[in-house]
C-alpha cells in the first residue's frame, strides 16, 4: 500500500488514481486545507475503488505512527504542502512549519516504522533564476526567491543529509515545472479554494465568466514576445513519471533527483492563444508590470528521466488545455464546446 500525503489535493490526487489503475492500494493522508473530500468520489468513480482517506496533518506525529501501525505502507508519496508564493511571503512561518517541519516528522514516522521508500514533491523553483537553458539536475539550486521556494530546497536539503547518515532510504525528489491540466474525463482537476496564483487556473475562470480579465504580468522579458516562458506539464503525465519514480527507488537506495517537465517553453501569450483555439473563447487580457520575484525564462533537461526511468511527458501543450477547459466547463456546468482530442 502506497501512502500519499496531500493526496486529496492536485496532483495527489491525479497520482493516486494512476497508482490505483496500475493496482495499487492507496491511502490518502490529508487535513483538506486546500482541498475537498469529494476528490475522493471522484477518485472512486473513476478508478471502481476508493482510496483509503485519514483526514489529519502530516505534522501530527502519533497519527502518523498510528497510521503505519495499522496499514501495510510500503512507501510514501509527499504531496502534502502549502504551495502559495505570495501566501509565503506574508506567513512565513506557517510553510516553514508544513513543508519543512511536515517533512522532517513524515520521515522521523517513517525511520521509526521502518518504510524507507519516499517520493516527495520538489519544484523547479529550487534553481532560482538560473541563467542557462535547459535545466538539468546539475545545475546548481539557487536562492528562491519567496519562503516557499526555500521551504522546498530546505526539504529537499532535509532529506539530503539524512540519506547520507542512514543508507536504507531510497528518496526521490522530483522537481515538478509547470503542472497543468487535468484528467481528460473532465471529472478531476484542480479546484482552487481561494483565489488562484496560477497562470492556468486563473485563465479558466476568466474564461468561464468568473473573472473580467487575465493580467499578463510582464511584457519586457527577454522572450520572443516579451512575456514569461515556463515548462508546462500535463498533471496526467506527471502522475505517471511519479509511477515511474517509484518503481526505480524499489531497486535502488539513496537519493535521486528527477526533473518532470517536457523540455518545452511556452510564453503566456503563447499558452492564451493556444487556449483561445482549443476552447473558442476569447480571454480579455490586461498587461501589467512585472510580478514581484518572477523569472523570465524556465524549462526543464528531462533526458535524466528518460534515461534512468523511461519516463517523458507525451501531451501537448493544446491537450493540456483542452483537458483544463473539459474541467473547467464539468465544475460550472458550462456550456459544453468543442475540444481537440
Ligand atoms: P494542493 O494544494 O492542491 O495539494 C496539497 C494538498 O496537501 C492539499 O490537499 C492540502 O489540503 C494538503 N495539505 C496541506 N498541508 C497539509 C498538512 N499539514 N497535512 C496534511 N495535508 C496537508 O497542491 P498541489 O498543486 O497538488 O501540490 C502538491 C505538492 O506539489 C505541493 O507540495 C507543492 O508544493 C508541490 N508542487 C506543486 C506545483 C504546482 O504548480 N501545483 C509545482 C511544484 C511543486
Ligand atoms: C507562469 C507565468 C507569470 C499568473 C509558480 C511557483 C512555482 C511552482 C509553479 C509550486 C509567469 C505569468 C501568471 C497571471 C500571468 N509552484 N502569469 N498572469 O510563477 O512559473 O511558478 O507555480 O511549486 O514554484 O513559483 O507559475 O503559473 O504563477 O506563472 O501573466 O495571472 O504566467 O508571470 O510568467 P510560476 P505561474
Amino acid at each position: 500500500m502506497i501512502l500519499i500525503t496531500g493526496g486529496a489535493g492536485y496532483i495527489g490526487a491525479h497520482v493516486a488514481l494512476e497508482l490505483m489503475n496500475q493496482g495499487d492500494d492507496v491511502l490518502i493522508l490529508d487535513n483538506l486545507c486546500n482541498s475537498y473530500r469529494s476528490t475522493l468520489d471522484r477518485i472512486a468513480t473513476l478508478t471502481g475503488r476508493r482510496p483509503g482517506f485519514v483526514l489529519g496533518d502530516v505534522r501530527n506525529r502519533a497519527l502518523l505512527d498510528t497510521i503505519f501501525a495499522d496499514y501495510p505502507i510500503e512507501a510514501v508519496i509527499h504531496c502534502a504542502g502549502l504551495k502559495a508564493v505570495g501566501e509565503s511571503v506574508r506567513e512565513p512561518l506557517r510553510y516553514y512549519d508544513t513543508n519543512v517541519g511536515g517533512t522532517v516528522t513524515l520521515c522521523q514516522a517513517m525511520a521509526h516504522a521502518g518504510v524507507f521508500t519516499l517520493l516527495f514533491s520538489s519544484s523547479a523553483t529550487v534553481y532560482g533564476d538560473c541563467l542557462t537553458m535547459p535545466i538539468d539536475e546539475t545545475c546548481a539550486t539557487g536562492q528562491p526567491t519567496n519562503p516557499y521556494g526555500q521551504s522546498k530546497l530546505m526539504a529537499e536539503n532535509v532529506m539530503k543529509s539524512m540519506v547520507c547518515s542512514d543508507e536504507r532510504w531510497s528518496v526521490g525528489l522530483l522537481r515538478y515545472f509547470n503542472p497543468i491540466g487535468a484528467h481528460r474525463s473532465g471529472l478531476l482537476g484542480e479546484a482552487p479554494t481561494s483565489t488562484p496564483n496560477n497562470l492556468l487556473p486563473y485563465l479558466l475562470q476568466v474564461a468561464s465568466g468568473q473573472r473580467a480579465a487575465l493580467s499578463v504580468f510582464g511584457r519586457d522579458y527577454e522572450t520572443p514576445d516579451g512575456t514569461g516562458v515556463r515548462d508546462y506539464i500535463h498533471v496526467m503525465d506527471l502522475a505517471e513519471g511519479h509511477v515511474k519514480a517509484l518503481d526505480a527507488l524499489r531497486h535502488q537506495h539513496g537519493v535521486h533527483v528527477w526533473n518532470l517537465g517536457t523540455g518545452m517553453g511556452y510564453s503566456v501569450l503563447e499558452v492564451v492563444r493556444a487556449f483561445e483555439k482549443v476552447s473558442g473563447i476569447s480571454v480579455p487580457l490586461v498587461f501589467e508590470g512585472r510580478r514581484a520575484g518572477d523569472i523570465a525564462r524556465c524549462w526543464a533537461d528531462p533526458e535524466k528521466a528518460l534515461s534512468e526511468l523511461g519516463w517523458s511527458a507525451r501531451r501537448s501543450l493544446e491537450r493540456m488545455l483542452a483537458d483544463a477547459w473539459r474541467w473547467e466547463c464539468h465544475l460550472h456546468e458550462a456550456k459544453a464546446v468543442p475540444l481537440v482530442s
